[in-house]
């Protein structure tokens, strides 16, 4: 896999309410080879404001590339005006992405022999919070595609951020939706859904992306019920590349000092909180 720049055009740019915007891209090469949990480093080279900045790879369906974000200063703002029909100069895929639990090879001795056997690598649940449920969408794409359609847990302000639960319908086993104030789905955080789905679901991993101290909740009871779990860091990155050294942390468990935008964005939960 090797990283490209590409100059791609623009297919459509939306609001799906009045804080987040979807963008699809017609990009070939970066979307053929993107994974979920990677990311993208994005440039208007016609812009004054914009520079190249990271994206969280959304979504891919053939050569499109989705994007989703959230209009937080005057580069997203500038984002969000661009019509169909212009380009973009796209970098990436970057970064490591979710190991997807599909099938697990282990070695089980049986009658016939000792050897390698494919075994069923167990019910995954994808939890996204805010902004942060972007990733998972494509997360959830290729577990399905794969036979192994995950839960889904959103975790969402209010019910103005029902949009979501539409990118989910056709990859999801079952989708949970918790809101802030209660407006839609289960009221409270993401993680009060968690004892519910256990109850109804036998999960073997967790993958999530989402604002830190939702994801560090989530982490840490996974890791206190001998849950496999990967966690996606957002963290703002200047180069994206492993150039600036500004996105840099120390592993909890392997006392490594990671990149997160080289090494990551995503790790295992144990690297990131104990
Ligand atoms: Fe520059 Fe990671 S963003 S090293």
């Amino acid at each position: 896999m090797s990283k490209v720049v590409e100059n791609a055009e623009i297919l459509s740019n939306r609001s799906l309410s009045s804080e987040v915007s979807e963008l699809i891209l017609k990009s070939p090469e970066v979307a053929g080879q993107a994974e979920p949990g990677q990311f993208v480093m994005v440039k208007n080279e016609a812009g004054n404001t914009f520079l190249r900045r990271p994206f969280g790879v959304a979504d891919v369906d053939g050569d499109k590339l989705t994007l989703i974000y959230r209009l937080a200063g005057k580069g997203t703002k500038e984002l969000a005006e661009l019509k169909a029909g212009s380009f973009l100069s796209v970098e990436g895929p970057l970064g490591h992405g979710f190991k997807l639990p599909v099938d697990s090879q282990a070695h089980i001795c049986d009658e016939k022999g000792c050897g390698m056997r494919t075994v069923d690598a167990g019910l995954s649940l994808v939890i996204g919070g805010g902004v942060g449920i972007a990733p998972i969408i494509y997360t959830a794409r290729k577990l399905a595609e794969a036979g192994k359609k995950p839960v889904v847990l959103l975790g969402t302000r209010n019910a103005s951020e029902g949009f979501w639960t539409e990118y989910f319908k056709d990859f999801a086993e079952e989708i949970f939706v918790t809101t802030d104030d209660g407006s839609a789905g289960m009221k409270g955080f993401a993680i009060d859904a968690i004892p519910e789905i256990m109850k109804k679901h036998d999960i073997k991993h967790i993958l999530v992306c989402g604002p830190t101290i939702m994801m560090e909740g989530i982490a840490k009871k996974a890791i206190n019920d001998g849950i496999d779990c990967q966690v996606s860091l957002e963290k703002r990155m200047a180069c994206g590349i492993g150039v600036c050294l500004g996105c840099t942390f120390e592993g909890k468990k392997s006392k490594k000092r990671w990149k997160i935008c080289g090494d990551g964005p995503v790790f295992a939960a144990e690297e990131v909180f104990d």
